[in-house]
């Protein structure tokens, strides 16, 4: 597995999720500053604007594939919205992959994706920079913040690249296993329906059962005993959130898709410690108006065929979820 900290690497190292305390506080800060709960509050209101067409859409069709007609039709157009880059849904779908892959072993999927990418790279470094920022958009707030010094100079494009590295994928992922277990829970579903906050807890259950980030990494800068290992410094060490979520020491029965666990949301898909995701109150917000507009027009969500998982490294995600929506 490759390092990013060594020469060679594949490219630049974030400037948020690649840097160690105590620089990385600072950094979490300014991002934290820009992306307050009113701004979020904003954009919930956004969301919902879109998230009420997608699913009249959705509705109107009838049999649809979640992942193309729900996750993607949603997420690809409100996220890059709200980070103010203006970029096509089929881009971003690539470069997502690209990512992906690259967090995991150098292996043939990884060298396809590159293959499959490299036209487009020039490009994507281009999309990043300040005059590709929209008015208003985070990525625009993300420059400003360099501008006063409080992000390191040069770092507001990589910042930008992290937060689309970031967002996108795992959200359209979270999404999109909610859709699925739902529509093989009808008890669930219709217990949902009747109480929409429970729809939190549908989106927590499904992040914990297949963890859109399924390992990352740290690498030990000592040497360190961890759980009883003892660790050469410079040693590679994957945090594996999909297997964690599983754990039968803290969930019983944990493979069961169940809303009502007392433990809900204490899955470890967003992370944990210093880095544990910044952006998850907007995953949050995106899954629940997305959600919530479908559910206030379906009497039922039913499957329409067997889903089919998208082979990418690190990332748990469908590519294809046939549904049939009855409505209300
Ligand atoms: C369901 C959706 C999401 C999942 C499952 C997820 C998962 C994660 C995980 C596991 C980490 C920790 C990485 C580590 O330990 O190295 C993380 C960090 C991060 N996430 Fe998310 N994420 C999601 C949505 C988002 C969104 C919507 C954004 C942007 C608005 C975002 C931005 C970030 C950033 C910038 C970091 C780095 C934080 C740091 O290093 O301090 N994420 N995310």
């Amino acid at each position: 597995m490759s390092d990013i900290r060594k020469p060679g690497a594949w490219r630049a190292r974030s400037p948020i999720s690649e840097v160690d305390p105590p620089e990385h506080g600072g950094v979490r800060a300014a991002l934290q500053r820009i992306l307050s709960p009113l701004v979020v509050k904003s954009w919930r209101e956004r969301f919902a604007a879109r998230a009420e067409q997608v699913a009249d859409d959705a509705l109107a069709r009838g049999e649809i594939d979640g992942v193309a007609d729900i996750t993607e039709s949603f997420v690809l157009s409100v996220f890059p919205e709200v980070l103010g880059v203006s970029v096509p849904p089929e881009r971003i779908k690539q470069t997502g992959e690209l990512n992906f892959n690259q967090l995991g072993p150098n292996n043939a999927r990884l060298a396809a994706a590159m293959e499959r990418t490299s036209p487009i790279m020039d490009w994507y470094a281009q999309v990043l920079q300040r005059e590709h920022m929209l008015p208003g958009g985070f990525g625009e707030k993300i420059y400003l913040a360099e501008d006063a010094g409080e992000l390191a100079a040069g770092t507001a494009p990589l910042h930008v690249r992290s937060f689309f590295r970031a967002g996108v994928d795992t959200t359209m992922a979270g999404i999109g296993s909610t859709l699925m277990y739902l529509s093989r829970h009808p008890d669930q579903l219709d217990a949902v329906k009747a109480d929409p906050g429970k729809i939190k807890s549908a989106f927590e259950e499904a992040l914990r059962l297949e963890a859109p980030a399924q390992v990352m990494f740290r690498v030990t800068t000592r040497d360190v005993e961890l759980g009883g290992v003892r660790l050469r410094a410079d040693t590679k060490v994957g945090y594996h959130m999909g297997a964690a979520n599983r754990d039968p020491r803290q969930w019983d029965d944990p493979d069961r898709f169940d809303i009502r666990r007392q433990t809900i949301g204490v899955h470890r898909s967003f992370g944990v410690g210093a880095h544990v995701c910044i952006g998850q109150m907007i995953a949050r917000a995106e899954a629940e108006t997305i959600l919530g507009a479908l559910l206030r027009r379906v009497k039922a969500i039913e499957p329409a065929g067997t889903p089919r998982w998208r082979p990418v490294n690190t990332l748990r995600t469908l590519d294809t979820l046939p549904l049939r929506l009855v409505p209300a």
